[in-house]
């Protein structure tokens, strides 16, 4: 059985791309750690078994990864898709996962990873940015990149326009990313993933940008 395990802290739009991309998956959970995340109203409209852990109700990190992944496991997933969790994850937990735990992440990575992306590319002047879906491993935001969408940087770009025009690039290529997963498209080796049988231009994404 194909089954996705979502796991958000937020708003969920990430999630909501995933739910509705019709990807080949036979069940999906999601799972919040906060029990106010507005994705889980969007998750139950979907008819999506929504669980909440509340890290607030355990003493550290590892107690709670630990019922986080003992819930998780109840789902028997093929993959875990991190979609705006904002939890740092135990090292055990990222082992146990390992190869199967995939996230999304609001910039062109290796290249700013961590917070705050978009108002530390326009205080850098980069003049390309973007978002990455890659492969979870202990080192935060890096691991194997599987997918990215690169958008140009205009004049008059805020913070809040570069949010909304990454997002937008992100809510394309996630889906795409665990499609190809659920589909045994990927392939790891030496930190490095081959996507089989698709066309290169589906594998890095250029939005045209001024027209957007
Ligand atoms: C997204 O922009 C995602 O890339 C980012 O949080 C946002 C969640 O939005 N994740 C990270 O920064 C992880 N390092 P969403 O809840 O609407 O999907």
């Amino acid at each position: 059985m194909r089954s996705l395990v979502i796991l958000i802290s937020g708003r969920g739009s990430n999630m909501q791309a995933l739910l509705e991309a019709n990807l080949p998956v036979d069940k999906i959970t999601v799972i919040s750690n906060n029990p106010n995340a507005s994705g889980l109203t969007i998750a139950q409209q979907h008819g999506v078994e929504t669980v909440v852990i509340d890290h607030r109700s355990f003493p550290d990190r590892e107690s709670f990864d630990t019922a986080l992944a003992e819930k998780i496991d109840t789902c028997k997933p093929k993959l875990i898709a991190l979609a705006g969790f904002m939890r740092i994850l135990s090292d055990p937990f990222v082992q146990h996962y390992e190869d199967r735990l995939i996230n999304v992440h609001p910039s062109l990575l290796p290249a700013f990873t961590g917070l705050n992306t978009h108002s530390r590319v326009l205080q850098e002047g980069i003049k390309i940015h973007g978002c990455t879906v890659h492969f979870v491993t202990s080192q935060l935001d890096h691991g194997p990149i599987v997918i990215q969408a690169a958008i140009p940087i205009l004049p008059d770009d805020t913070e809040k326009t570069l949010a909304s025009r990454v997002l937008q690039q992100e809510h394309r290529i996630y889906p795409q990313a665990v499609r190809w997963f659920m589909l045994d498209q990927l392939n790891l080796s030496n930190h490095c993933v081959e996507v089989r049988k698709t066309s290169v231009n589906d594998i890095v994404l250029h939005s045209p940008g001024l027209q957007e």
